[in-house]
């Protein structure tokens, strides 16, 4: 029986002829695949990039909770216009602490990968409590519940201890001193030398605008001020020849 009489079999079972396909391009995408995860160049590193504060990892718990991924992508695309419009491509490293990860394909509003530092915590409170007082057309949703809901931290230590199980590289100093940590993002008079050394470029403030009492604000603004700021591209501006 020749080769071609053989196929024939193929041609004749419509299902058959399914479950080929499906192997043939199963291998296909093995070959793919298998490579990336024994190649050491699939993990990017960038210098800068580190685990999220507690409070702003609350600021991103708040954020996932409310479901702003649903209208904010925050992967900048490496296209033309995507980085005229929001600065450089987004780095796979960039996300690399991120479970879940907040790429998104849907805007409905701008990305934010890179929206840290490009307004000041004052617009994001009022931005946030109602967007139209600051723009206008906006159809963002308000969330200025979220001012008057206070936060303690109680749980914070079990998030980290989570995320420290999927491989983000806290230490046990990290998860000990976390509730700590955690109040002490926004106080400025207190003592951050071992704040700061454990997470470099973290910023200290009353995000808020209300030192009184620590909410969930507190902690989205602070998520919010510090995407896209921790690695600096102007390392990077060469290898983009899209720029
Ligand atoms: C229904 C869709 C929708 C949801 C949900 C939504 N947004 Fe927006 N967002 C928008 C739109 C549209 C804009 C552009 C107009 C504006 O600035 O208000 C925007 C703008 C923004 C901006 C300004 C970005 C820039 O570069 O100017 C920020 C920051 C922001 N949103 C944060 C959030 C956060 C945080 C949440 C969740 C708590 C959220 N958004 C939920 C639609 C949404």
């Amino acid at each position: 029986m020749s080769l071609f009489n053989k196929h024939a079999i193929f041609e004749k079972n419509s299902i058959l002829l399914l479950v080929g396909i499906l192997l043939v391009v199963a291998i296909g995408g093995l070959v793919e695949i298998v490579p990336l995860f024994y190649l050491k160049s699939t993990i990017e590193t960038a210098d800068g990039m580190r685990p999220y504060t507690p409070l702003e990892l609350a600021g991103r718990n708040v954020y996932v909770r409310e479901g702003c991924y649903l209208c904010h992508s925050q992967m900048i695309r490496p296209m033309r216009d995507e980085i005229e419009r929001y600065g450089h491509f987004s780095l796979a490293t960039e996300s690399q602490y991120d479970h879940p990860f907040q790429w998104g394909s849907k805007r409905t509003g701008p990305d934010l990968a890179r929206v840290g530092g490009k307004y000041s915590d004052a617009w994001h409170v009022a931005h946030l409590i109602n967007p139209r007082d600051v723009v206008p057309a906006s159809i963002m949703p308000r969330y200025a519940f979220l001012a008057s809901k206070t936060l303690d931290g109680a749980r914070i230590a079990d998030d980290m201890t989570v995320l420290k199980i999927e491989g983000t590289p806290y230490t046990d100093e990290d998860i000990e001193k976390a509730r700590a940590d955690f109040a002490a993002q926004v106080n400025p008079d207190g003592d951050v030398e071992d704040f700061l050394k454990r997470y470099p470029k973290a910023v200290v403030r009353d995000f808020d605008g209300d030192p009184a009492k620590l909410t969930e604000m507190d902690a989205l603004v602070a998520y919010l001020q510090m995407l896209g700021t921790l690695v600096d591209f102007s390392a990077y501006d060469d290898k983009a020849n899209l720029r």
